[in-house]
């Protein structure tokens, strides 16, 4: 599985050369970069992508845990890398909130940061660091790649309380739209970003509420095709007590496509969230769209990413993005 991505040392060199020679071109062709870190710090993105390449060549999971990653970060006090910080003695941090279950690839933030300030001491933030490992994480699964609009900074708290704000897996389509128009995202943006659970995994707990529902008498929730609901059951036995237990989000999980939209539409969306967008028209047929055609998906996702990485971020630049800089 891992094959094209398990590159010998050769290759991760050439791939590092072409990504450099393609940062350059950007730069002097087109005004459209938006790369502010031209001058201050232009090896800045292709260091951020060596480090995802090579976490990704023994671990193609961390792509899910980067972009999720960034989404938690976003939606909780802007984009400022407020997800990165760990708790400190008198501050639980939101990586120790309890939406955090599989929150991962922390380290690989860390290896992006230490070779940053190798090369350029203080001026890339970490908050701009997971907004393009994010987009490298997607792009090197196999999806789009988009121009990162960088410059933000990061903030210097992280609430283990605030996490209450993200949408939980059980939301409602109206939860949904409130939590997303709350944050200047519509509709689109939603459906178009739910197109991330096309990689990663889900822990049992995160959809137990669909395999055995107490109305139901603890049968599975009709919605979902019979066939999906038993081999979900099958992999979370009830009273299950294996932790790493769970479910792809969607049959290619490694892959980043729009097998997610296509499955949502065959009764086999993992989460209540996910299947939440079929209960509306206008995301429904966002959906449709999207299972249709992944060019329009990959176009529409790029797009949203962009309009979620831009919410408010900080305005420091960490030397580590676990802690804030004393002083
Ligand atoms: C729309 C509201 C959303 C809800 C309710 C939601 C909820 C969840 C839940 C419950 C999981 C599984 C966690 C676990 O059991 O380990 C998950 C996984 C994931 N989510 Fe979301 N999510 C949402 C939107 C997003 C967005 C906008 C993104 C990114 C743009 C995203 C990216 C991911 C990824 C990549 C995973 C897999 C993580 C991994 O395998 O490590 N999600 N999400
Ligand atoms: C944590 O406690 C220490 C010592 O009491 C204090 O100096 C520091 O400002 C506190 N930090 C925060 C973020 O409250
Ligand atoms: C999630 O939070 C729990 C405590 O609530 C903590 O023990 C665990 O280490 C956290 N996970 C991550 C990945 O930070
Ligand atoms: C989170 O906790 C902080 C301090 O502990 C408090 O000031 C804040 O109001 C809490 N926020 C929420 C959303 O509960
Ligand atoms: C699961 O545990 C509950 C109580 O903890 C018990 O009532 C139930 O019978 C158990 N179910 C199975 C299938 O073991």
């Amino acid at each position: 599985m891992a094959a094209p991505l398990a590159a010998s040392a050769e290759a991760a060199l050439l791939l590092l050369v072409l990504s450099v020679l393609a940062a350059v071109a950007l730069r002097c062709g087109d005004a459209l970069s938006l790369d502010l870190y031209d001058e201050s710090c232009p090896e800045a993105e292709a260091a951020v992508t060596v480090a995802v390449r090579q976490a990704m060549a023994n671990d193609r999971t961390v792509a899910a845990g980067l972009l999720r990653m960034h989404f938690h970060d976003c939606f909780v006090r802007g984009c400022d890398g407020s997800v990165l910080l760990d708790s400190t003695a008198n501050v639980t941090a939101e990586k120790d909130g309890p939406p955090n279950v599989s929150l991962h690839a922390f380290y690989v933030i860390d290896n992006a940061k230490r070779a940053l300030e190798a090369l350029c001491p203080g001026v890339v933030s970490c908050a701009d660091i997971l907004a393009l490992a994010a987009r490298d994480a997607v792009a090197l699964s196999g999806g789009p790649w988009w121009v990162v609009a960088v410059g933000g900074g990061t903030g210097r708290l992280s609430l283990a309380n605030e996490t209450t704000a993200l949408p939980g897996p059980t939301a409602s389509f109206d939860q949904l739209k409130q939590a997303f128009h709350g944050r200047g995202l519509s509709t689109k943006d939603l459906v178009a970003l739910s197109g991330a659970h096309t990689l990663g995994f889900a822990h049992c707990s995160s959809f137990q509420n669909r395999i055995r529902v107490p109305a139901f008498q603890g049968a599975a929730d009709p919605s979902l095709s019979p066939s999906f609901a038993a081999a979900l059951r099958r992999a979370c036995p009830a009273n299950n007590t294996v932790r790493a237990a769970g479910s792809g989000l969607d049959a290619t999980s490694a892959a980043f496509d729009n097998t997610y939209y296509r499955m949502l539409q065959a009764g086999r969306g993992l989460l209540s969230s996910d299947e939440a967008l079929l209960t509306h028209p206008k995301t429904r047929a966002f959906v449709a769209l999207y299972a249709a055609s992944q060019e329009a998906f990959f176009r529409a996702f790029a797009k949203s990413m962009l309009r979620m990485a831009a919410l408010n971020g900080g305005d420091e630049v960490r030397a580590n993005c676990r802690r804030v800089n004393s002083s």
